[in-house]
């Protein structure tokens, strides 16, 4: 009898520990979550800590209930159970500290929330649009306009004023900030200010169709000097110098399908259904941080985007072989 006792609470223990051990497993890295590099996300992994403090307490005291229950077993005296629960412990157990503990959270909860709303009258301001399944990115202050790869200043207050023309879609970056939905119709705003430079991954934190997982984004946080030339770079563009081939290409560019959905400044290119794509040499990632932007994704892209992100409203492109080599040319020479 005892043996089995024994033997129920290893497996118990034994299954607790492999819950906790595997639910850290996942085979893609996801972004943490308590990276704390933006004042946001400080805050609210501020208010993580107190509530996994709380939860681990209590679960375990009520580990050690159950582990101390399946020991002993239920005693009898006089061939009857025994009352091994008084009347104060419910009141004490099941009542106070619970109010107690819910009381506190809340309070931390309604604290922390004032704190990552504040708004910054020195903020720069980045206006996001959520896409199907792309983010348009606008620096109205500064007259740049690009897509699903936001370059900030470190130790700036930012101001992110976030929506959508479509359904609902969530702009996250753990690493900087908790998740903001953008609705169409409505403006949310994001306020944050990121404390150490470097590239997050973020990612559309609401289901919103079939390339819901696909509709990522890079946010890369760059010290204000090196923010400030990428700025004034992207001022200058699109490049005036072209090569024979990618003034080729940019002929068939304007002058084909792209230039109906795609913007490039300064070009007969005005179309808003796709990103603008006035910077796309520069840009590290293509379909939203899907697939890497060299010359093969890129050329593969173009010719057949539904292979690589299946349902997006990109058509495939009948371009001859020279042409899309002359198309490709002229999009990486944007940066
Ligand atoms: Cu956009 Cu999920």
């Amino acid at each position: 009898m005892r043996t089995s006792r024994r033997t129920r609470a290893l497996l118990v223990g034994a299954v607790v520990v492999a819950t906790v051990v595997l639910g850290a497993c996942s085979e893609k890295k996801s972004p943490a979550i308590l990276g704390g590099n933006g004042s946001e996300s400080h805050t609210i992994s501020g208010l993580w800590w107190v509530m996994f403090a709380l939860a681990a307490a209590v679960y375990a005291i009520v580990g050690s209930f159950i582990l101390v229950a399946a020991f002993r077993g239920r005693g009898t005296r006089h061939g009857r159970p025994t009352r091994i629960t008084p009347d104060g412990f419910i009141w004490v157990g099941g009542i106070i500290v619970p109010t107690l503990i819910l009381m506190t959270i809340a309070g931390f909860t309604v604290s922390t929330t004032a704190a990552v709303r504040k708004p910054s009258s020195q903020a720069l301001r980045i206006d996001v649009v959520g896409k199907r399944w792309w983010w348009a990115v606008d620096y109205p202050g500064l007259g740049i306009k690009t897509a699903n790869e936001i370059h900030v200043p470190v130790g700036q207050p930012l101001s992110f004023k976030l929506t959508s023309d479509n359904v609902i879609h969530s702009f996250w970056v753990p690493q900087i900030a908790g998740k903001v939905d953008t609705i169409p119709g409505q403006n949310n705003y994001l306020n944050v200010t990121v404390r150490k430079a470097g590239t997050y991954r973020g990612l559309c934190a609401e289901y919103c169709g079939t390339q819901h997982a696909n509709m990522q984004f890079l946010v890369i946080a760059q010290s204000p000097g090196d923010f400030g030339r990428w700025a004034a770079r992207e001022s200058i563009l699109p490049p005036r110098d072209l090569t024979e081939e990618q003034a080729r290409g940019q002929f068939v560019f304007v002058n084909s399908a792209c230039a109906g959905c795609h913007t490039i400044k300064d070009t007969q290119a005005q179309g808003d259904v796709g990103p603008d794509l006035t910077d796309v040499g520069q840009r590290q990632t293509l379909g939203a941080a899907t697939i890497p932007n060299d010359t093969g994704h890129l050329s593969g892209w173009i010719a057949n985007p539904q292979t690589v992100k299946p349902g997006n409203q990109m058509p495939p492109q009948s371009l001859s072989s020279s042409d899309l080599h002359a198309v490709v040319a002229y999009l990486q020479s944007l940066k």
